[in-house]
């Protein structure tokens, strides 16, 4: 593992944090708010595929541009892996050769605040979840975010093999080790033959800064 960087991967997967510029919210009305974002969003894309491009050529990829798919997906050029996040003014990027790891998806959330994680719990979470994380004793906003994020990331770290869009209750946190920074989640749903219902898929996380970097890699 490479200890010291945000997201707790294997030595295969290069990654990347890039600080972001956030959206101002300029007085003036609804058109220059929106110009605002547009420009925030342009950036955080554009910021995105310049670190994924050092990453793919560090790899030693002669292709360096990231793709876009119909879906929003990002299109890795053949023979890498690779997923991107942002959240505020952080942007992350994960990339590895196709030979050495399936499949990576990563994610970052700021640890949500207790009206977001009552809306995480009730939109995201089931049941047995919720009751996990009283049993563990994880303060209950820290737990929502972690569940949350290691959702997402798993669903990045699917998609490209599943090609379909399935929802939160898909995959279900069954163990947490805040101390480890370790998570499994079991598919309570058929995905792929890949990804069939019960597989239980091993996830990371780091805690840094009031976000949590959350992870999972496939073997090839
Ligand atoms: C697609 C999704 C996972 C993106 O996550 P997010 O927290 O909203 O946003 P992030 O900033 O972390 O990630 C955005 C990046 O994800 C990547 N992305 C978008 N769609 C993707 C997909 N289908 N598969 C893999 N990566 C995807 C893109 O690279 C995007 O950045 P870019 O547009 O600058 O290239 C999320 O919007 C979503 O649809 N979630 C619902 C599905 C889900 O999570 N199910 C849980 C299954 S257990």
């Amino acid at each position: 593992m490479s200890e010291g960087l945000p997201f707790k991967l294997g030595a295969a997967v290069l990654q990347r944090i890039e600080p972001l510029v956030p959206a101002n919210e300029p007085g003036g009305g609804d058109a220059q708010i929106l110009a605002s974002r547009r420009l925030a969003r342009q950036r955080q894309f554009q910021t995105g595929r310049r670190c994924a491009a050092e990453l793919l050529s560090a790899l030693g990829s002669s292709v360096t541009e990231v793709g876009v798919a119909a879906d929003r997906s990002p299109v890795w050029p053949p023979g890498f892996v690779g997923s991107i996040t942002h959240k505020d003014t952080i942007l992350g990027v994960a990339v590895a050769k196709a030979s050495a790891v399936g499949a990576v998806g990563i994610d970052i959330e700021r640890v949500l605040s207790p009206k977001l994680a009552d809306d995480v719990e009730s939109v995201c979470l089931i049941a047995r979840e919720r009751e996990l994380g009283r049993r563990l004793g994880i303060e209950r906003c820290l737990f929502a975010t972690l569940c949350f994020s290691a959702k997402e990331s798993l669903y990045k770290c699917l998609y490209p093999s599943v090609r379909r869009f399935f929802d939160h209750f898909a995959a279900e946190v069954i163990e947490l080790d805040v101390a480890e920074g370790t998570m499994r989640l079991r598919l309570n749903e058929h995905l792929s033959s890949a990804a069939p219902l019960g597989r239980v898929l091993a996830g990371s996380f780091r805690l840094r800064d009031d976000h949590a970097f959350t992870s999972f890699e496939l073997p090839p």
